[in-house]
């Protein structure tokens, strides 16, 4: 899945409290959540009621597993739905018939037919579910019985005799099933076009609800070939993987409708189908281009020139990967469709692309730039998988991290391709590799890949999706194509796609081919083999602490955990080593590279002498953070105080990231780790700024309720009024936008923090703007990079006439990242009741739809006066959220993440553990690791405000002054 798969919660969080890095936000949201989605589809437990993460005991009865048996194997699939876009006249239901047929072969003979089927009301015949005829001759045994298994989401036919091994058969069935608002399976998404309610029939299938669509052999490495058909109402269209051939007029039941059919697909997983009805409108490219792309969107949508963006971005980015791969673009189309309800933030079915519509479409008015960057990165994301994903399919999600770790990090060469101006791929390490350090550097987190025996039911599957599997193995894939050189890794990834195509693979695969590659290379001088070097890296859980000694030349790695004390049960191995790869800087000029193989070792050159300094991990391309004697921090924080521009932007940004979190880790003082800010009067460049931005974010997650808020505010103003000033100068009062991309997010960032810390002018200014947008609705006057800013500022200014001009905004909004703005602006008013009405909202799928009610309770959470009242809100809902908000449509590990930052008291403690307890009969479902580091988190945080307080106090007292 996309990014929407990937969304980043740290950052909207920090930025509701430092009302920054509003932008980078809702980037992040996308991504991760694209993630979430999956994960949020299968938080009902699956067997009534009991912990879904418990693995039973091995049952004697073939139906009782997880897994299918490995008798059968599909060939082929002939299936027919269609979908009723209106509801039942009796019930009020919404459904789609379907009829589907399916060959497969007989691998071990067996009198027993088990194929997933879930929530489907199969028709019987002859008093069974299914009819079974043999192909080429083969005499089908008869059917004794045959029944559902929902816990195990089968359907089992037990014959009279035994199937043939080598011979074929073709079992047929006849089904309804709901199309439901529940964002899996076949589902229906629904808008407005003036008063008229429209209705989507579409697909989420990723990972296991291809079997609520129709009965099949719902695993990646089951794959077939699929024909469908979908019978549809006039004047809407339909769409699926294949190429849709001209529609026809029949009759069906007595019902005129139309027909289509698609072309074959090629030999595939079921994960990957994806089909819609609609009546959205599209734009292609030119006849006679290289490919055929179309993008699809409500026809309004489509009028105001919402999809140019994606259209002029998908060829070149084929492009990119068909020679990044070498290896042509399978299909003979592509599709892509941006849908008002969509639970991740996209998801890459093969050649039917399925986006949220924040993640596809770009109004050139009120669209930011990043919203911009969120679509280059989401579409360069989705298109990775044609090759990685869906051509090459892992054998079983065990193997998930690879596919999504490696889209992901792909992504970022296929954006910075199309658009080469923003120097995109360094980018990474802000919005992956710190990111999901702070989640890696926990005891309670994981390694990255996982035994395919510990991988069984769908809630399992569902929590693979995870921050680790999404932005730790980009980082780690990401080093491994630096120490290779980016030719080698290329080149191995181009004959394990040649050799698997169309089939399936373990990670080992891919070694080996990289193995191959690297092998075939003089001068590597790799210290061991690929399998070698990454198992350590994907196999145990978390990262090396790499200290330097500049005294003694030493160097030496330990496991690095935010909380030293935490006690890591998890036995590895490797005995939490790595081998590493060290490349560094001595007072400004790039040394020799050399690995760090053991737990400790002495490499001369490290020793300095004079005002010399070193600077371990260049460009940040190792995955470990860097700690140094103290002689050295004081050369860098001087090298830093008198001309920073010697030091790499990106290891500027390192600096600061990693003294921050060796300070939470108590290996440095916290006042080391601020001191690396007091430089920032001087910076400009965005990744210092952001990595300061989020670490200062925790600082007031901790104490904007206390009295270290007002020192902390002042030294942030102080700090923050040069880069206003700056920006306000090079854009002429702030009426032009600056030309670089990244400096376009400084520019917000410099009103937003300046604004929260109480820059003179700076509310003034964003109010301004805001009051001039009310007196004209129609026409806003808002620069669009600094809405979401704006909108939080003045909302957070204002009262009730400003939240319900913003409100109606919000309604009409017709741009779906314009509603996710002010949907953000609308989380920052500091009056409680609104706030309280706001999350009341949640609960009402007419005002906000379930694809964005966690985001909004996440935001509402980060503001300081809706902490407590979102927690109060969750907790009095739990119940209702869970189930009826169960299917796919919350993201229960972000809401809690979300709601539990700030705990830091005895009392928040045992407010959450109470709530644990209270609901251990509801459950927690998917979130059930969230709710493990939550309380983890909170004794941390306890423990730090503790230690920290006093010196963070008289830090910010003594360094607010202005000289
Ligand atoms: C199908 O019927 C509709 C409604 O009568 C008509 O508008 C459409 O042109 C017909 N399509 C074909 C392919 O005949
Ligand atoms: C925005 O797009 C519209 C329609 O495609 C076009 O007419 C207009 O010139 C564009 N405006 C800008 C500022 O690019
Ligand atoms: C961005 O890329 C350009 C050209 O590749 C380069 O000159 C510039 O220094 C880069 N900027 C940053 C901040 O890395
Ligand atoms: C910038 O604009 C504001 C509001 O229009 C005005 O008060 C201020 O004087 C301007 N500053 C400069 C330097 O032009
Ligand atoms: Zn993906």
């Amino acid at each position: 899945m996309g990014r929407g798969f990937f969304i980043n919660k740290t950052l909207a969080i920090a930025g509701v409290i430092l009302a920054a890095g509003a932008l980078a936000t809702i980037i992040a949201l996308s991504v991760v959540y694209s993630q979430a989605k999956a994960k949020n589809q299968e938080v009902q437990p699956t067997n009534g009621g009991t912990s879904p993460t418990t693995t039973p005991s091995t049952p004697t009865n073939p139906w009782d597993h997880y897994r299918l048996p490995d008798s059968l194997s599909p060939v082929s699939y002939n299936i027919t739905l269609w979908p009723r876009l209106e509801a039942n006249v009796a019930t009020g239901l919404y459904v789609f018939t379907g009829q589907s047929a399916v060959v497969f072969e007989c691998r071990k003979s067996t009198d027993l037919i088990i194929i997933h089927s879930n929530k489907l009301n199969l028709t019987l015949v002859n008093g069974h579910h299914a009819r079974l005829t043999g192909l080429d001759g083969a005499v089908p045994p008869a059917i004794i019985k045959s029944w559902l298994q929902p816990v195990t989401q089968f359907l089992v036919i037990q014959l009279d005799g035994e199937l043939q091994t080598g011979k074929q058969y073709e079992l047929y069935s006849d089904f309804t099933g709901e199309l439901a608002d529940d964002l899996g399976g076949f589902y229906r998404s629904e808008y407005f076009v003036g008063a008229t309610k429209k209705v989507v029939a579409t697909t989420q299938m990723q990972p296991v609800h291809a079997r609520k669509a129709f009965p099949c052999f719902d695993e990646p490495a089951l794959k077939a070939v699929f024909h469908v058909t979908l019978l549809h109402p006039h004047g809407t269209v339909a769409l699926a993987n294949g190429m849709n051939l001209a529609p026809v007029n029949v009759t069906v039941n007595g019902q005129d409708v139309t027909r289509t059919s698609f072309e074959a697909t090629p030999i595939m997983s079921t994960y990957l189908l994806a089909f819609v009805v609609s009546e959205f409108d599209f734009i292609r490219s030119p006849e006679g281009e290289k490919y055929l792309i179309r993008i699809w969107a409500r026809k309004q949508a489509i009028a105001e020139g919402q999809g140019n963006y994606a259209l002029e971005k998908t060829g070149p980015i084929l492009e990119f990967f068909e020679k990044y791969y070498d290896t042509v673009y399978p299909l003979p189309k592509s599709d892509q469709i941006a849908l008002p309800d969509f639970g991740a933030g996209a998801m890459e079915n093969w050649g039917l692309i399925t986006y949220r519509e924040t993640a596809l479409l770009f109004n050139n008015e009120s669209s930011s730039n990043a919203d911009k960057e969120w679509i280059a990165t989401v579409i360069s994301h989705e298109l990775a998988h044609m090759w990685f994903g869906n051509l090459v399919t892992m054998r079983w999600w065990n193997d998930l991290w690879l596919n999504e770790g490696f889209a992901t990090y792909v992504s970022y060469l296929g954006a910075n391709s199309a658009e080469p101006s923003w120097n995109y791929t360094d980018l990474i390490v802000m919005k992956e590799v710190y990111k999901v350090m702070s989640v890696d550097a926990l005891a309670s987190s994981h390694p990255l890949s996982t035994r395919e025996q510990d991988i069984m039911q769908p809630a399992q599957i569902s929590e693979l999706f995870d921050s680790i599997t999404y932005s730790k193995a980009p980082a780690v894939l990401r080093m491994l194509s630096e120490f290779l050189t980016e030719p080698v890794f290329a080149k191995g990834l181009s004959t394990y796609l040649d050799t698997f195509k169309y089939g399936n693979t373990v990670y080992q695969d891919l070694w080996k081919h990289l193995q191959m590659a690297a092998d075939s290379t003089p001068g590597l001088n790799l210290p061991a083999s690929i399998e070698d070097i990454m198992n350590r890296w994907i196999l145990q859980m978390g990262f090396p602490l790499v200290s330097i000694d500049t005294a003694k030349g030493t160097i030496t790695q330990n496991h690095f955990l935010l909380d030293p004390n935490s006690t890591v049960d998890r036995p590895s191995e490797f005995r939490y080593e790595w081998i590493v790869p060290i490349k560094w800087i001595k007072s400004g000029t790039e040394q020799t590279p050399f690995w760090l193989q053991t737990k400790t070792d002495t490499h001369l050159p490290l020793k300095t002498s004079g005002s010399d300094w070193v600077l371990v991990n260049t460009k940040v391309s190792g995955y470990f953070r860097v700690n140094y004697d103290l002689v050295n921090w004081e050369r860098l924080l001087t090298q830093l105080n008198t001309s920073h521009e010697v030091i790499p932007v990106i290891n500027r940004a390192q600096i600061i990231d990693d003294a921050f979190n060796l300070a939470r880790a108590k290996t440095v003082s916290t006042t080391l780790a601020l001191r690396t800010t007091l430089y920032l009067q001087e910076e400009r460049e965005y990744m210092p700024w952001e990595t300061a931005d989020r670490n200062l974010g925790y600082f007031f997650l901790m104490f904007d309720r206390s009295e270290v808020f007002g020192p902390m505010q002042a030294y942030l103003k102080k700090q923050v009024t040069p880069l206003f000033n700056h920006f306000e100068m090079i854009t002429g009062n702030w009426t032009t936008i600056p030309e670089n991309h990244l400096d376009q997010y400084s520019q917000v960032r410099a009103i937003s923090l300046a604004c929260s810390s109480g820059v003179p002018g700076c509310d003034a200014l964003t109010t301004s703007w805001f009051q001039a947008w009310m007196k004209t609705p129609e026409k806003n006057p808002i620069p669009a990079n600094l809405r979401q800013t704006v909108y939080c500022r003045a909302l957070a200014a204002g009262g009730v006439v400003e939240w319900d001009f913003a409100w109606t905004r919000y309604q009409e909004a017709t741009v779906a990242s314009e509603a996710d703005k002010l949907m953000y602006g609308l989380a920052c008013t500091k009056v409680p009741w609104l706030l309280k009405r706001y999350l009341n909202y949640c609960l009402d799928p007419e005002r906000i739809r379930k694809q964005d009610a966690t985001f909004t309770m996440v935001y509402i959470a980060g503001n300081v006066v809706g902490q407590p009242l979102a927690w109060d809100f969750v907790r009095a809902n739990w119940n209702h959220l869970f189930n009826d908000y169960g299917g796919g449509s919350i993201s229960f590990g972000r809401l809690i993440e979300g709601i539990t930052r700030r705990f830091s008291s005895e009392f928040e403690l045992n407010e959450l553990q109470k709530f644990i307890k209270d609901n251990s009969d509801v459950g927690f479902g998917s979130a059930s690791q969230a709710v493990d580091q939550a309380v983890e988190r909170t004794k941390a945080n306890i423990k730090w405000v503790a230690e920290n307080k006093d010196d963070v106090f008289k830090w910010f007292s003594d360094n607010s002054q202005t000289i």
